[in-house]
């Protein structure tokens, strides 16, 4: 190892359209029509072998023939990741073709069914901590060992705005996804040394087939406005582009943050701009 303060540390990059060439990324939850299908397709476009675990073979099939239309390199694993026997069979098929990994996406996660706190009891929480932070520890720490042994890798994490802000409607999934990031930032400061790098993405706003911004407010488009600083609706690939800066070198010197990714509704909380008054509002009488 060079000397920590080698200008040469900073990694090269080669070609800034293949930034994750040579590389092998394993993602959660990576069906089509998701964040984890644009983050495979964004990552198998820029080099990586993706390997993806999904539930849902249908999903899993169509992210894999949109991968190898485009000339890139997937597999699907069609297996529940909130299951000990899922993440083993996860891990043993990837380690044994690959010997091990460079990046990581934790992306399964679901706030339904939705069951509000004071009707809610071990059951449901005990569902929201399986699908939306067990499995965040067991694919980790799964893979941590091979990363390290590789010299290093990033694990990027999917949660929620919902993590960093109060969220009114539901907080053990809220709590869930705020562990999600807190875990990014603790691993990052635990393992930096080793060449692990971790953050995480703090999800809204985005048109996915789990939450359907679209259906039912055909009329009301004029208000993106007013529930969005940017102004529109997000899609999985603006969440794919991040994770893709987070997964590469691009971002060698991020890490134990989490980011955002929510057209500015966590930046804007608590302020509405009314397309009818021409001004923000934080009380507006009607939306
Ligand atoms: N879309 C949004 O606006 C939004 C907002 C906040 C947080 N998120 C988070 O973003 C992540 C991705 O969500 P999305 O909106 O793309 O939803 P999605 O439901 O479209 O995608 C999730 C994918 O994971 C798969 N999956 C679910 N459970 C699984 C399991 N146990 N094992 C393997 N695969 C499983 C699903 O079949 C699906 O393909 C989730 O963690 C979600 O909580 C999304």
């Amino acid at each position: 190892m060079t000397s920590p303060t080698d200008p040469n540390r900073v990694p090269d990059i080669d070609d800034w359209n293949r930034l994750l060439e040579g590389k092998v990324a394993v993602v959660t939850g990576g069906g089509a029509d998701g964040i984890g299908g644009a983050v495979c397709e964004l990552f198998a476009a820029h080099g990586a072998t993706v390997e993806f675990a999904e539930i849902d073979p249908a999903r899993a099939q169509a992210t894999v023939d949109a991968i190898s239309r485009a000339g890139g390199t997937a597999t699907s694993h069609v297996l529940d990741v909130s299951t000990e026997d899922g993440v083993a069979a996860l891990k043993s098929t990837v380690l044994e073709r690959h010997g091990g990994i460079d990046v990581l996406v934790n992306n399964v996660g679901d706030y339904r069914p939705l069951v509000r706190f004071h009707e809610s009891g071990p059951e449901s929480w005990e569902s929201m901590y399986r699908v939306n932070l067990w499995h965040v520890y067991a694919v980790t720490q799964a893979f941590l060992n091979s990363m390290i042994e590789r010299g290093g890798g990033s694990v990027v994490s999917i949660h929620s705005v919902e993590g960093l802000r109060g969220f009114p409607g539901e907080p053990v999934y809220a709590s869930m996804k705020a562990a999600v990031s807190h875990f990014s930032t603790c691993l990052a400061a635990g393992y930096g040394r080793q060449g692990i790098r971790a953050n995480g993405i703090g999800v809204d706003l985005t048109q996915s087939r789990q939450v359907d911004y679209v259906s039912g407010y055909e009329e009301h488009e004029h208000l993106w406005e007013a529930w969005s600083p940017a102004g529109r609706l997000g899609w999985p690939m603006d969440q794919a582009r991040v994770a893709l800066f987070l997964a590469s070198d691009m971002s060698a010197y991020v890490t134990g943050h989490n980011i955002p990714v929510d057209g500015g509704t966590k930046a804007g909380g608590g302020w509405f701009y009314s397309p009818e008054a021409g001004r923000f509002l934080n009380r507006p009488k009607t939306l």
